[in-house]
Parts: C-alpha cells; structure tokens; sequence
C-alpha cells in the first residue's frame, strides 16, 4: 500500500504518513465477525473518533487502575529507564493521546525522533501536533497504521539506519491472544528493543469493575462499535436492545468484555441480515493479564531478552524492559 503524505498541510510540524486500511476492510471484517457461530469484532475497530474520546475517559475511572498506576510507575522510574533510550527514535505502538511517552521524553531530552503508531488517524495526527508543539526541537512523526500487521519500516525514511527503540504502554499487548502476542513482538523486534507495559493478573473484585464501571463509560466504549456500525455502514442496531459485560476468565487469565443481544432480533447490515438470539453474545475484546515470568517467556519467544521489570508496590502491573537478541 502506498502511504498517503500530508503534503498538502505545509505548515503542519508533523509528518503523517496514512497507512490506514480501506473501508471495505472495515466492511468485510465486521461482516466477517457476526457471521462466526461465536460473533466477535476486532477491537481495533473500537477506536474511532468517539471510541478513542471514551477510551481516554475510561484511563481516568478511579475503578481503572492500569493507567494511574503504569504513570507512577513511569515516574518513578523514568531516569532509569532513559538510560535505556539512545538519541535516535523513539516508537510508540498504540499511542493514542502521546500522554505516556512525555513521562519518557521529559527524562531523555537526546531523543530526536518520535513516531507515533495508532490506526485512530485523527486523534493520532492532533496528539502528535500536541507533542511538536510542547517539545520544540522533537521531529513528530505520525504513521497511521494497524500495529499488528508487518511494520511498514521500508517506507519510512525516518527509521532507516539509526538507533531505534519500541514503546507500548497501556498493556495493550492484552488484547491480543497469547499467539498473535509473540507475533506483534516478533514484529517490534525487528525495530530494536522495547519498553512494553503489562497488567498482571489479580482478583476479579479488582479485574472486573476496572472493565465494567459504575458510570457506565466502559459500557458505552463497547457499544459506540454499534453506533459507529450503523453510522459507516448503514447498519440498523438498536442500541436499547443490547448491553455490555465484563467478565474474568481465572483459568484463561483474561477479562472477556462482551455486548448481550437482549432479544431474539435481526440486524441489517447494508443488504445483509445478522440475526441475533436473545442472550447471544458479540465479543467485542479480551483483556489477558500475565504474571512478570508468563509475559517473559513470551517475549523470549519473540526473540527477547528480559532485561529488567518495575513493578508497583501493590503488584498491580508491571514494565519491561525487553532487549532484542
Ligand atoms: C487498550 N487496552 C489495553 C484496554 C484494556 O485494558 O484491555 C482496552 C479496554 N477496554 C475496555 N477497557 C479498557
């Protein structure tokens, strides 16, 4: 695919390089999803402009933990971590608002190069603005792409011939299945090292109001996929006859959030028909947790060496620091 340049935006301080996938992609995966005997959606597709706005609201729920806690732990740690970094680029996987990275930034001042990686091209390109704007002499790079395909590294002049290091905070790693997990790695090895936040595993009393809120908001993350159907490709869910659940599954290690048909119904998809029993499921994501050794015997299956792990005081979540072999 040839990536599309914001030439046209001259005064622009960063650079987008628009690798995001076709709407028919879009169109043929969702239709692909409610075809399967368990109804599922990749939850890439939760991201778009509302969806990443709700996902931004859920990092502040006092019920969500993961965020609070990984920014101390980056706090905490960031000079240590800094002398991990080199003076070349920095990638951030998944970077949604770019908050995270500016713990990481602030303590390495010699990084010269930031790309931002998100498939939400609109909240990716205003949070790398943001980034330009606030560190002066830092080339913002943003590159609007689904991070587990195959990097596009070729074609990005930036990446080519210099210290390059991976960072993918928010144990986003989670939402993807232990196997294609060691094939996202595979890929950021082939950038350099990695900084990669994990969630570990804990009690559901702890797990499951961090995914299913007393505001709601994780609720209406999950169903904005509906609305965000209906609305890109003429779909006619009606919102009042789904709900949304969380639940952790100890013996898989992962919360499994899913939308609940509340009736035997039929939905319309352009001209297909998806019907739908009452209590039926749709998948919309898991959540998988990891002790510090599970995670680590993954990465050394992508070809990493776990170097170093900061984890909290109340082993709530951890960060490692992974060197490429
Ligand atoms: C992005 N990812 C790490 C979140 C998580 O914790 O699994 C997604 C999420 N979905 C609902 N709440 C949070």
């Amino acid at each position: 695919m040839t990536p599309i340049l914001n030439s046209q935006l001259r005064h622009s301080p960063v650079k987008l390089y628009d690798f995001h996938p076709p709407i028919e992609d879009f169109k043929t995966s969702i239709l692909a999803g409610l075809q399967q005997p368990q109804k599922a959606i990749s939850p890439q597709f939760l991201y778009d402009k509302r969806g990443s706005e709700l996902f931004d609201a859920i990092c502040t729920l006092p019920e969500y933990y993961l965020t609070r806690t990984e920014v101390q732990l980056l706090q905490d740690h960031a000079n240590e971590i800094a002398t991990y970094l080199g003076n070349g680029a920095l990638v951030e996987f998944g970077s949604g608002s770019s908050q995270k990275v500016r713990i990481l930034l602030g303590a390495a001042p010699q990084v010269q190069t930031y790309v931002g990686l998100d498939i939400s091209r609109q909240h990716l390109y205003e949070a790398c603005t943001a980034l330009a704007q606030d560190y002066p002499g830092l080339e913002a790079i943003a590159l609007c792409t689904d991070y587990t395909q195959p990097l596009p590294i070729a074609q990005i002049p930036e990446l080519q011939n210099r210290h390059t290091i991976g960072f993918f905070p928010g144990s986003s790693i989670g939402n993807l299945e232990p196997l294609e997990a060691v094939a996202f790695l595979q890929n950021a090895a082939v950038l350099g090292d990695l900084i990669i936040g994990v969630d570990l595993k804990k009690s559901a009393a702890i797990l499951e109001p961090a995914y299913d809120d007393a505001q709601g908001i994780s609720a209406a993350f999950a169903l904005n996929l509906l609305t965000r159907i209906n609305r890109e490709l003429g779909a006619n869910f009606d919102l009042s006859q789904f709900a949304y659940r969380a639940h952790y599954n100890a013996i898989a290690g992962r919360i499994e959030m899913e939308i609940v048909s509340l009736a035997e119904q039929k939905v319309s998809i352009g001209d297909v028909e998806i019907c739908f029993d009452s209590g039926e499921t749709l998948r919309t994501e898991y959540s998988y947790k990891y002790t510090p050794d599970e995670f680590q015997m993954l990465a050394m299956a992508a070809g990493f060496q776990p170097v170093q792990v900061w984890i909290d005081a109340q082993q709530l979540f951890s960060i490692h620091y992974l060197k490429r072999l």
